[in-house]
């Protein structure tokens, strides 16, 4: 890497830490305090209340589906929607305003690859074929503060059912749209956009992989990845790409965004394993965003049910990294 800069994902470990939230919290009460004295200034603040309203909010709130229940209470809405990673935005958490600039209609998605029936489709085409539900998940960053989000869409099978991948598919790719004139992170040409993720099969057809396209009883906000993201509750939140405009099926392992980066510190599997830490600070505990103190992280996040059985025979990989 040339230039030599603290870039976004060097975080320190003391920014891992209970006092970097302390910092964070205060920071976000300010920003919602401090609101509405700013808000004629504000450009982006200007562009949130321009934002087309969304013609999916009809189809809110979905059904809940009580299979998925949480140890812990919801995450605030407010907090949720408030606290993101979103680089195509900037590597700050506060960019839910900056990112109303993200236009959602029309979006295409784009279905290719090694399938039987590839295939071009507007988000709303897609949700038309969907059944939606609502799941409550635990969602844990690799940064080691956490929510719990009740998020609405639809398992990602559906949409690989949909596609009928051919034998020779072995991977999934996902790629989130490129547009650095609406998305000013974009311009930082040191990061290799666009962002990028991969699963396996048997990961992306495991009933906890999760399309997302509403959060909290509505479509879900630009900020969060509208209008389709994943969730992948039982990894590190990277791997639950945003905005995402293609899947490509594949016999190739994709090489996801961040490990492109720093293929030492994010890697393809990024399971949560509390035993296991970051290169740079422990995952052995994490901060509950709106929550005081630390609690124990849980092994893949607490999904182990569901998930263990996909690592069987795979000793050899880096699984929690
Ligand atoms: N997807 C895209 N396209 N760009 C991103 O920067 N950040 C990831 C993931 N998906 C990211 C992304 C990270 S690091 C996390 S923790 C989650 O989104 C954050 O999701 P949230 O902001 O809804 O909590």
């Amino acid at each position: 890497m040339l230039i030599k800069r603290k870039r976004g994902w060097e975080l320190r470990e003391s920014e891992a830490t209970p006092e970097a939230m302390f910092h964070d919290r205060r920071r976000i009460l300010q920003a919602m305090g401090l609101g509405a004295l700013t808000a004629a200034a504000s450009p982006a603040r200007v562009a949130l209340a321009a934002a087309p309203a969304d013609p999916s909010a009809g189809l809110y709130p979905a059904r809940r589906n009580e299979r998925y229940t949480l140890d812990r209470p919801v995450t605030d809405e407010k907090l949720a929607t408030t606290y993101n990673n979103f680089y195509e935005y900037g590597s700050q958490k506060t960019i839910a305003e900056d990112a109303q600039e993200l236009p959602i209609r029309p979006w295409t998605i784009a279905i290719d690859g090694m399938v039987e029936k590839p295939m071009t489709l507007g988000i709303d085409d897609l949700l038309k074929r969907a059944t939606l539900e609502e799941r409550l998940y635990r969602h844990r960053c690799v940064e080691a503060w956490s929510m719990a989000v009740p998020w609405s869409g639809f398992a990602l099978k559906a949409l690989v059912d949909m596609a009928q991948p051919l034998a020779s598919a072995k991977y999934l790719r996902m790629e989130t749209f490129e547009n650095p004139k609406v998305a000013p992170g974009q311009k930082q040409f040191w990061y290799p956009w666009p962002y990028v993720e991969g699963l396996t099969m048997a990961e992306a057809t495991n009933e906890l992989a999760f399309l997302v396209t509403g959060m909290y009883g509505k479509p879900v906000p630009r900020q969060d990845g509208a209008p389709l993201r994943l969730a992948l509750p039982w990894k590190y939140g990277f791997k639950s790409i945003k905005s995402i405009v293609k899947f490509s099926f594949t016999d190739k392992r994709p090489v996801s965004f961040w490990e492109k980066l720093q293929s030492s510190e994010y890697g393809f599997w990024a399971n949560v394993n509390p035993d296991v830490p970051h290169p740079r600070w422990s995952q052995a505990t994490e901060r509950v965003l709106g929550v005081d103190g630390r609690r124990p992280t849980l092994l893949y996040n607490g999904y182990g049910d569901y998930v263990a059985s996909l690592y069987q025979g795979l000793a050899g990989e880096h699984l929690f990294m």
